[in-house]
């Protein structure tokens, strides 16, 4: 039998860069392994912290360390160097499996190359996962759709940067809109990372900043306390929810040292909370994996607000982390499908939207 050559594609321009490499590791040994081993070749694809791909033999070798290849910061006044270049090989992949977390993977910029290359791949298309990372489409989208949710108002950094009128006015606004505690947010980073919670005017101005220096679109969320519930979906437009899981930490909110360090987070799973609201999470889930056209697979987060019963979606993450105790993996297993038969079942989706996609695309 002839095997289905499986282009894995990892690492990437992102600060999840790392969590990448663990993520497609797991995969690799999936791919490798019991009755994938008979279906799949693995032919992998290192994207360099500076955009340059590497083809099997160096993506190989980043796959056995586990360590990111080191890439020189071009000299200042340097000429431009050349970011990317296409490794021949990648002409040969069967279908794509791209396990990029975050920017420049999870956006849709990489679903959008692998489109235009007419191959399949694994998990969103260009449209869900560019909404999916903008938290700002994402919640137009989720509130379209009816689905609950925060408190919220979008910034630009220009009102944050260029006119010192503007600004004081901006946070006038946002004490009044949302009070205190607040959650400033860069709209397209991930991993927490540029993400503040503020309980002052100058904290406020400050994180505000902050995450401006990161991305020329902002947000501000109402805080809640609430309990953090995640679910996770897979299929193309008959998709199923899994049972829910619970994060918990003892830090002030889940950010980038407790999201990174081991020991510093606990998953739950399945998380101890009423049938009615672990069904309710599922339903939501399969909403908002549609309300954002996605596809393959995706992980929605709530916010559990336990006194009042309220169930909140905070985000869907199309690229969840995929090592092999990251919650999406798990909430399958504890549903009931393996590691292997998950990454299976992923390249057999991306096969099905694929030839579906190409059927419609062909002139009739
Ligand atoms: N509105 C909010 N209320 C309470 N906690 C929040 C809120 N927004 C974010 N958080 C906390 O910050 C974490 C990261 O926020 P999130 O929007 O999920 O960003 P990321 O996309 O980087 O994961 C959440 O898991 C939660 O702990
Ligand atoms: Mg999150």
């Amino acid at each position: 039998m002839t095997k289905l050559r499986v282009g894995l594609l990892f690492g990437g321009c992102s600060g999840e860069h790392e969590v990448s490499i663990s993520s497609a590791r797991a995969i690799a040994k999936a791919l490798t392994s019991d009755q994938n081993a008979d279906k799949y070749e693995l032919l992998p694809f290192y994207i360099q912290k500076d955009g340059i791909w590497q083809a099997v033999e160096i993506a190989q070798q980043i796959l056995e360390s586990g360590v990111p290849l080191q890439t020189q910061n071009p000299k200042p006044n340097s000429p431009h160097p050349r970011l990317w270049q296409f490794p021949a090989l990648a002409g040969e992949v069967d279908v794509w499996f791209p396990i990029l977390h975050g920017p420049n993977g999870e956006d849709g910029t990489v679903q959008g190359l692998l489109k235009l290359m007419q191959v399949p791949f694994v998990g969103t298309g260009v449209l869900g996962s560019a909404m999916g990372m903008d938290k700002i489409a994402m919640k137009m989208a989720f509130a379209q759709a009816g689905l609950p949710q925060v408190k919220y108002m979008a910034v630009n950094r220009s009102q944050i940067w260029s006119n010192s009128c503007v600004f004081p006015k901006l946070c006038d606004q946002i004490e009044a809109t949302l009070g205190y505690p607040c959650f400033v947010k860069p709209a397209n980073l991930g991993s927490s990372v540029g993400i503040a919670k503020v309980r002052s005017r100058t904290t406020l101005e400050t994180a505000l900043d902050n995450a401006a220096s990161y991305d020329r679109r902002l947000i501000v969320e109402a805080g809640v306390v609430a309990r953090e519930l995640e679910c996770a979906v897979l299929g193309n437009d008959q998709a199923k929810a899994s049972v829910v899981g619970e994060i918990t930490y003892k830090s002030d909110f889940y950010d980038y040292e407790t999201k990174y360090t081991a020991g510093l987070a606990d998953l739950s799973i399945p998380a101890l909370v009423p049938d009615a609201i672990a069904d309710k999470i599922q339903d939501m889930a399969l909403q908002a994996f549609a309300a954002v056209d996605a596809a393959g697979l995706a992980r929605v987060d709530f916010f559990y607000v336990e006194t009042t019963g309220e169930v909140l979606i905070n985000e869907i993450n199309t690229l969840p982390g995929f090592t092999a105790t990251s919650m999406y993996p798990q909430l399958w297993a504890a549903t009931g499908i393996s590691f292997p038969a998950l990454v299976d079942q992923l390249i057999q989706l991306a096969i099905e939207r694929g030839n579906t996609i190409t059927a419609e695309a062909l002139p009739v």
